[in-house]
């Protein structure tokens, strides 16, 4: 299988050739030709940020991201490994006890890249001991509401808000395990920022924490994005 532009420089991904632009990354390339790399923080909309590791691929027998990798010519690029697949799997395992995911209960089921990509990389329970953090849900907000229990930290949300919104509406507070979503303002709830429904930030979250109030299961369980094909299947119109 090759890449639909001929003209362009390649790198191989777990063998199959990719055709790449120069200055475009590993992941990049990889989403173009419709092939699949695990990843939650990146967006192809944003600048890469090389936050949740899950990109991780084999370059000269190194892990490196790939949405932060630059393509280069003749490149060999492990993805689609047991030893990276596994190690996927344990940091969304991670993933899912640092916070409180409830799946059959949450608006963004079918629809959260999370829950997704933990199908996609087979993981079929937490593993490990729940945390059960004390988190909050802030419903200040007259149109939008905030479930802090499924934040990620993939830092779409403060990107999109100053990058396209022009406004500073969210930021990552603390360090490490203490790192949490803030909101940026005097009360530190979303009813004292200038956010609204048409912000790009109100509808980038890839979880269910940023959701409009009053539109609960509009698409019924079943009939959502996940539901008809699984994450490493490219949506109609994505792809070569
Ligand atoms: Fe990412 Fe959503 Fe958390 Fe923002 S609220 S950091 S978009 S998971
Ligand atoms: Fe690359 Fe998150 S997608 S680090």
């Amino acid at each position: 299988m090759t890449d639909a532009n001929p003209g362009a420089q390649t790198f191989t991904l777990d063998r199959v050739v990719i055709g790449f632009e120069p200055g475009q990354t590993v992941l990049q390339a990889a989403t173009r030709a419709a092939s699949y790399i695990p990843h939650l923080c990146w967006h192809p909309g944003f600048p890469a940020h090389g936050s949740c590791r899950l990109c991780g691929v084999k370059v000269d027998g190194h892990v490196v991201c790939a949405c932060t990798l630059q393509a280069v010519q003749g490149m060999v690029v492990q993805s689609n490994t047991d030893e990276l697949n596994a190690q996927r799997k344990k940091m969304l395992q991670m993933l899912f006890i640092e916070g409180n995911h409830f799946c059959p209960s949450c608006e963004k089921s079918g629809n959260c890249l999370l829950q997704a990509t933990a199908y996609a990389m087979g993981m079929e329970a937490p593993h490990f001991e729940e945390f059960y953090p004390d988190r909050l849900v802030d419903a200040s907000h007259p149109d939008i509401l905030l479930d802090f229990n499924r934040c990620i930290l993939c830092a779409l949300c403060v990107r999109a808000s100053h990058d396209v919104d022009g406004k500073n509406v969210f930021a990552i507070g603390g360090r490490g395990i203490a790192s949490r979503l803030l909101v940026n303002s005097e009360s530190g709830t979303l009813a004292d920022t200038s956010m609204t429904l048409q912000d790009r930030a109100a509808s980038i979250c890839p979880v269910g924490v940023i959701l409009p109030k009053r539109r609960g299961f509009a698409v019924p369980i079943g009939q959502r994005r996940f539901d008809h094909r699984p994450v490493s299947e490219p949506e109609p119109g994505e792809g070569p």
